[in-house]
């Protein structure tokens, strides 16, 4: 077992921490504040191949491994999670979606212009009450022979206004259940789509989340991924590798707030020393490296068994549980150890906090992700 990365492994690290460095921490605060979508700066990561960075070159990606994606997440994640929430849903539910099930003519059509940023992506599951219970889909495509006519509401969508390429899982055959839903993939423009309000919301407010309506859109047959009743599977099995990029997500998230807390606690003084030097901060900061380091090997782990070909299902939603709980544990202490100065805005450090909350919703909440951990088990 080798835990070193490779050369290659670390070239593409550096990228990321230099990209978001140089790009997208200038301003971050302020996207924050307004909830200004990161528009130059995702421009400039499709530019560099952050958004397509496993798709095959014969389709304009990266080519690259799951590993690389992981560590360019954290990077990205460490300094804007808006920006990285674009790139999580873009390569690992829209590209990694259409590449793994598309057929020859949807990947001609889309995911070049996808995995290069010509254009992004969205992934529509949620509904008003079905996030959790994904198979009470209430989303209708009714089939009418060469095409489906397409009626309902999706919520809480990632790139909702941005995105020109939507995949809208969909239930077609309500007495089949989970094998009568289909994923179909609807263009910005089709007639009865509109996209609804933008949401207001705590963290990741440089992203665009919105509601999206559908009234008798239709949707032509060839839009499809997959055989009839496929949707459900292709939902989890995309979930499930989208879980690795938010897991990291929620991983760069935790340790950018460590590096601000490590980089305050020495040069903030108190009682006469740095206050890293007081035990009380001290002991702070060795929890936060070890439970970082413990959730970085987690990810890893599930990209590493993604790549292998390994059912990665239990050990993506192990890498999502434990980054997103600890994330949110690990932000918190972070704006602690930085006192007065932590609950405002210029430190970073509660940004970081709020974009954590939502690495233990979306995706999966926790709960769920302990569902399919304790299903996977007990089997
Ligand atoms: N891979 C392949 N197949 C899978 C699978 C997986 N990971 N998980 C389930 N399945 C299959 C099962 O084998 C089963 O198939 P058969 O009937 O043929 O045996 C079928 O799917 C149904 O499975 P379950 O009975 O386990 O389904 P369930 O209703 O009990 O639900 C669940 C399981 C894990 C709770 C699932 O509903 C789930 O993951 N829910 C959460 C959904 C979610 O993540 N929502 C977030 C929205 S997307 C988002 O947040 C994107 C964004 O904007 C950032």
């Amino acid at each position: 077992m080798n835990f070193e990365l490779s050369e290659e492994h670390k070239m593409i690290r550096d990228a990321a921490r230099d990209f978001a460095q140089a790009e997208l921490l200038p301003g971050v605060i302020d996207r924050d504040e307004t909830q200004t979508f990161p528009h130059e700066q995702i421009k400039k990561m499709g530019e560099l191949g952050f958004l397509g960075m496993m798709v095959s070159p014969e389709y304009g990606g990266g080519g690259m491994d799951t590993i690389s994606y992981v560590l360019a997440m954290e990077e990205i994640s460490k300094v804007d999670a808006s920006a990285s929430v674009v790139m999580s849903v873009n390569n690992s539910l829209v590209c990694w979606g259409i590449e793994k099930f598309g057929n020859e003519a949807q990947k001609q059509k889309y995911l070049t212009k996808l995995a290069t940023g010509e254009i992004i992506g969205a992934f529509c599951l949620s509904e008003p009450e079905a996030g959790s219970d994904a198979t009470s889909q209430s989303t209708t495509a009714i089939d009418k022979g060469d095409h489906y006519l397409v009626n309902g509401t999706k919520n809480w969508i990632t790139n909702g206004n941005n995105a020109s390429v939507y995949i809208v899982i969909t239930q077609t055959d309500l007495e089949k259940g989970h094998r009568g839903i289909n994923a179909l993939i609807i263009e910005k423009g089709a007639e009865g789509f509109v996209v609804g309000k933008k949401e207001n919301k705590m963290g990741i407010r440089g992203s665009d989340t919105h509601s999206l309506m559908f009234t008798d859109v239709k949707v032509p047959k060839e839009n499809r991924i997959g055989e009839d009743g496929f949707g459900f599977k292709f939902a989890m099995q995309t979930l499930s590798g989208g879980r690795i990029g938010i897991a990291s997500q929620a991983l760069g998230i935790a340790s950018g707030a460590l590096e601000l807390a490590l980089q305050y606690s020495k040069e903030r003084k108190s009682f006469g020393k740095p206050i890293c030097e007081h035990q009380a901060i001290a002991f702070k900061l060795a929890d936060m490296a070890t439970e970082i380091e413990a959730a970085r090997l987690l990810c890893l782990r599930a990209a590493w068994q993604k790549d292998s070909g390994i059912d990665f299902t239990e050990s993506g939603a192990m890498a999502k549980l434990f980054s997103a709980e600890r994330a949110m544990h690990i932000t918190t202490e972070a704006v602690q150890i930085h006192g007065g100065y932590g609950f405002v805005k210029e430190y970073h450090v509660e940004r970081l906090m709020r974009d954590a909350k939502i690495t233990q919703i979306y995706e999966g909440t926790s709960e769920i992700q302990k569902i399919v951990i304790s299903r996977s088990i007990l089997r």
